[in-house]
């Protein structure tokens, strides 16, 4: 479905959203533009996650709605909203380790006529040429950092048109986390938009066009990533909640 230049890929309003009578999100607004790099950040705890699982179907929206590519999306299913073009790498996603790092992909594809699954995997793997040359292994002889490009390259498979990737560098070595974040100035080229939460912060604003912070089910910030002292009222943005949080306690 074709979309207005003026109307943004995703669009979120007033969600809220929790774990039964938990609620974590408190009205959350945000919104990605087509083959735009939007950060998530947050302290942990903030809601990041939970934003991500009511976004793409895996937790309940209580309250608010989310667009996508035109259409309504608050009610959709997990599966329905990937066959649509958004993809979830969910926090801490693992491979198989018993399996070829080929058929983890091949599954990732289950659902797609054979030719077209063997040109996506194709496709992506061409993103990430030290796991390309060890496709016939086990996902468990990959190292660590390779086991979380082959997450994102699962979700590559899917050709989103919006990639959402919590955390994909967590527990990598800095040198990892470069090469991992790399990626995503390749997917920008293809035109693919990409949400990403990150806890390294100046890797984030390296990586994205703009950056929203989320503290306690909140957005506190948004701006773009060019700003000047960014960092700095981050750091505000963080501390802020933390003396409410003690003023309040
Ligand atoms: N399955 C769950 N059940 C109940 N509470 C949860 C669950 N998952 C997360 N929470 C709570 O929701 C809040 C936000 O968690 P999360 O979205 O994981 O934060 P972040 O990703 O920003 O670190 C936290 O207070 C966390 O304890
Ligand atoms: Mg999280």
């Amino acid at each position: 479905m074709p979309i207005s230049a003026a109307e943004p890929l995703l669009a979120v309003r007033a969600v809220e959203s929790g774990y039964g009578k938990i609620r974590v999100l408190h009205g959350v607004d945000l919104t990605i533009a087509a083959g735009e790099v939007v950060a998530l950040l947050g302290p942990n705890g903030a809601g990041k996650t939970t934003l991500l699982r009511a976004v793409s179907g895996l937790l309940p929206v209580n309250a608010g709605e989310v667009h996508f590519a035109g259409r309504d999306i608050t009610r959709i299913t997990p599966r329905d909203a990937a066959r649509a073009g958004l993809v979830h790498v969910i926090e801490g996603h693992r491979v198989f380790t018993q399996m070829s790092v080929t058929d983890n992909l091949l599954l990732a594809g289950y659902d797609l006529p054979r030719a077209e699954r063997a040109v996506r995997i194709e496709q992506a793997l061409s993103l990430f040429p030290e796991i390309a040359a060890k496709r016939r292994e086990r996902g468990g002889a990959l190292s660590g950092g390779q086991q979380q490009m082959l997450t994102v390259a699962q979700g590559l498979v899917r050709r989103p048109r919006l990639l959402m990737l919590d955390e994909p560098s967590a527990g990598l070595s800095p040198v990892l986390v470069d090469r991992v974040l790399n990626v995503i100035g390749q997917l920008r080229q293809q035109g693919t938009a990409v949400l990403l939460v990150e806890q390294l912060l100046e890797k984030a604003l390296a990586a994205a066009d703009r950056v929203y912070a989320l503290v306690q089910g909140h957005i506190v910030l948004q701006a773009k990533t060019g700003e000047s002292d960014l960092p700095h009222r981050l750091e505000l943005a963080y501390f802020g909640h933390e003396s409410h949080a003690q003023a309040a306690g």
